[in-house]
């Protein structure tokens, strides 16, 4: 059915775009200029289908050779949003990794538990062992597949969003583009490339990518084409993208990114993975859950005796919901570093100018109990051989607009809407079109696809491959927020 109206909407495009997408009436008509002009309008990404995932970007099209023919590796992907943890916990394995030994190492130093997000921190990005640190975790050798890897329209339409505000800004010269774990970097690489076009913009950008893993940097180096210059006298190097000769640096967090320049900041699935605290409710009040070793030295959950420092958070938290928003739960998740971060976001786009946008899926007020494991695209105990798995949890949006606005009078903060809103109104639609005139029958049924999953809701009903590997819509289960610096107005497509 989609692929009907989509081959019917490049005919006639005006007509059939309306009647596809009734919120297009609101487009906003600088953001749809751009993303009609966006450089080449041939497929980069030709994944085949659903299940299909080409890993070497190398082999995609470029923008002058669509004659290639791309070599596709199957994977399976999966919406990590619509999944759900098992009931039981299944059993790890006999022997202690680092990882493990190095958590039951601090529970037995302590002389206790430690908090779900201190298990999740170290989880994740322990320098040594963490989850993210020694492999990259995305696509078919790994855990689970995000929105950039599912369709490059996902970085071009995020290079649109940003192109927009820095129009608003006024074309300043000279603009840091932050962008928050980017994993491959294959959304900066999308950004880049369909931006190329647009000499003013790339030319303007100095790129800083924050991220903790040393693979992952040198994975996103190789998906960003950089070379390593070496500056006159030997005074230093430079490593510059030559998808758009845009300068490139590489920082473990935020606060290592200079400021005094206009900064873009971009967190797309970096909120999610930030480290939460877990609340249950008790006769005794609100308790921490906490991860202790029972007395077969495995790992299980435990409900700390007294109140523990990260009540603060709770309570924070707490204040910002209505009574009855708290009355009804017994169970809340709080996300402090998600809270500081908004915090220095908030500031920095005060001092510097500039906005931020947020992508993640969540919920506009208090979460509950969200906080999940994923191994192999497939959901496993949290307590699972730790590191062997992807944890992340929802994302507070009302918590994080609570956060910029307390933290700064200089910023406001829009939002969220729904991912397919956001791309809708940027014009994915127009993009998918062009693209589709370009490409060969396979480059399309991928295009449509990933189209699908990035603004659809629930099963494609386009879908005649097995029931299994239907692909399910991301579109109203990621949100977007923005936090600009009330200078720049009102960003697209928040209006
Ligand atoms: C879920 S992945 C999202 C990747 C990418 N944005 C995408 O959508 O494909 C999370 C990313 O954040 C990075 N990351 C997680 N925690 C981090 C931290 N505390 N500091 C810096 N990077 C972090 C991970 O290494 C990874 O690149």
């Amino acid at each position: 059915m989609l692929r009907l109206l989509l081959l019917q909407a490049s005919v006639n495009r005006r007509t059939s775009s309306a009647c596809l997408y009734p919120h297009l009436a609101k487009l906003s008509s600088p953001a749809l200029l751009l993303t009609r002009c966006l450089s080449s309008s041939s497929p980069q990404i030709p994944n085949g289908s659903y299940v299909e995932h080409l890993d070497n970007k190398d082999n995609h099209l470029d923008n002058n050779d669509n004659q290639t023919t791309p070599q596709a590796t199957a994977t399976i992907s999966i919406d990590r949003s619509g999944l759900c943890n098992p009931p039981e916990h299944s059993h790890g394995p006999t022997s202690d990794s680092e990882l493990v030994k190095h958590l039951k190492g601090i529970i037995k130093f302590r002389g206790g538990p430690i908090s779900v997000a201190e298990y999740m921190k170290e989880v994740l990005t322990n320098p040594k062992a963490g989850f993210y640190i020694n492999r990259d975790v995305f696509g078919a050798e790994g855990d689970f597949i995000t929105s950039p890897e599912v369709s490059q329209m996902f970085g071009e339409m995020i290079g649109v969003w940003a192109m927009c505000l820095w129009e608003q800004m006024g074309q300043p010269n000279r603009v840091n583009l932050v962008e928050l774990g980017p994993g491959r970097g294959t959304l900066m690489m999308d950004l880049l490339r369909g931006a190329s076009k647009f000499r003013h913009f790339t030319e303007s950008l100095h790129v800083h990518m924050v991220e903790c893993s040393p693979t992952l940097q040198k994975i996103q180096h190789q998906n960003l084409k950089c070379v390593d210059d070496h500056m006159a006298n030997n005074v230093g190097q430079r490593t510059v993208s030559t998808l758009a000769g845009t300068p490139v640096s590489w920082h473990a967090a935020l606060e290592q990114v200079p400021s005094g320049l206009p900064t873009i900041i971009i967190a797309h699935e970096f909120y999610d993975a930030l480290p939460v605290h877990q609340f249950q409710r008790t006769s005794r009040g609100w308790c921490e859950k906490m991860i202790d070793l029972a007395e077969d030295l495995t790992f299980r959950f435990v409900l700390s005796p007294q109140p523990t420092p990260a009540i603060l958070s709770l309570l924070k938290r707490c204040k910002w919901a209505v009574t009855e928003e708290i009355a009804k739960l017994d169970q809340i998740e709080v996300c402090p570093k998600a809270m500081d971060l908004t915090q220095s976001i908030a500031k920095r786009i005060s001092y510097d100018g500039g906005g931020a946008l947020i992508i993640d899926y969540g919920l506009n007020g208090v979460v509950s109990d969200s906080l999940q494991a994923i191994r192999k695209h497939k959901f496993v105990n949290i307590l699972d051989d730790p590191g062997s798995a992807d944890l992340s949890a929802y994302v507070d949006f009302d918590s994080i607009r609570h956060s910029a606005q307390e933290a700064s009078g200089e910023v406001s903060v829009h939002g969220p809407m729904t991912q397919s809103q956001f791309l809708g109104s940027l014009g994915i639609n127009f993009r998918v079109e062009a693209l589709l005139q370009n490409s060969t029958e396979e480059q399309a049924e991928s295009l449509r696809t990933g189209y699908w999953r990035l603004v659809g809701e629930g099963e494609a009903p386009f879908w005649e491959g097995p029931e299994e590997e239907v692909p399910i819509g991301m579109g109203t289960r990621y949100m977007a927020m923005a936090i600009v610096n009330k200078k720049q107005g009102v960003p697209v497509p928040f209006q």
